[in-house]
């Protein structure tokens, strides 16, 4: 089973609307000169979505446009919230949810990650789902365990159409803008520790196709090393994501 390899920038909060259409224009300029394997995404901040949107569409991009989470209701009386369905009208494929940002500063629990997760696919849309331990867990040797119930909980009740479509991105919260990694080994172990647990409930032939990210602290000097692994099938990129240099060095490792 050939996966194809996905890259996926996160801007988290970066980023005007003017400065992420010149962002992914600079993208679209370097790829466009390559023979590109891999899958490229973008997640601008929700006010960059119109902007991001109109430049793919206009200009046949083939960058696929993604947002950072959205609310689990088509609609309701929720001030400040995104419905996925906001986000399908302005052509996002991804919505990242339950990112360890949205987790720690925001509330976020393994029940509301999983009301997202169906909602996203509810909406037409894929969810690039994260998950990843602290310090102190992968210190006390739990990282599998505490890993497998994220999964386990976030990933429940889809169909298995909806399964083999998940996207998972191991991001060990550790290792996101430390410049400190697990080695590629210790990661591909965990992303195939994820595999088998959404085997168990879907069965192997639907874990298969799931796709399992990494992401934190990937740069172009070592993403080749994380995308060379088996169970790995790209990564979530944040800070090399918003050079747009750095970006495409990372899509041009993942073949
Ligand atoms: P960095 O690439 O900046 O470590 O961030 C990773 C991340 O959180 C992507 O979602």
């Amino acid at each position: 089973m050939s996966r194809r390899m996905l890259v996926a920038g996160n801007w988290k909060m970066y980023t005007t609307s003017g400065e992420g259409a010149t962002l992914v224009q600079d993208v679209a300029d370097l790829l466009e000169m390559l023979d590109v394997e891999a899958e490229v995404a973008v997640c601008p901040p929700f006010t960059g979505l119109k902007a991001v949107s109109t430049l793919i569409e206009l200009d046949h991009l083939t960058i696929a446009l993604g947002a950072q989470d959205c609310h689990w209701e088509s609609e309701g009386a929720y001030t400040g919230a995104i419905a996925p369905r906001m986000l399908a009208d302005l052509r996002c494929s991804y919505v990242i949810v339950g990112h360890s940002e949205r987790r720690e500063y925001f509330g976020e629990t393994d029940e509301t990650v999983n009301k997202k997760v169906r909602a996203v696919f509810d909406a037409g849309m894929t969810p690039i789902m994260c998950v990843g331990e602290s310090l102190a867990v992968r210190e006390a040797l739990e990282t599998e365990a505490f890993v497998r119930q994220q999964v386990r909980i976030g990933a429940e009740g889809l169909t298995p159409e909806q399964a083999a479509r998940l996207v998972v991105a191991y991001e060990p919260i550790w290792a996101i803008g430390t410049g400190r990694t697990p080695t590629p080994e210790a990661a591909n172990d965990v992303a195939r520790s994820i595999r088998a647990t959404l085997g168990a409930v879907y069965g192997p032939p639907v874990a298969m196709q799931v796709r399992v990210l990494y992401g934190g602290s990937v740069k172009p000097e070592n993403a080749k090393m994380f995308f060379e692994e088996p169970d790995v099938d790209g990564g979530l990129i944040g800070g090399a994501a918003l050079k747009a240099d750095s970006f495409v060095d990372i899509v041009k490792a993942a073949r």
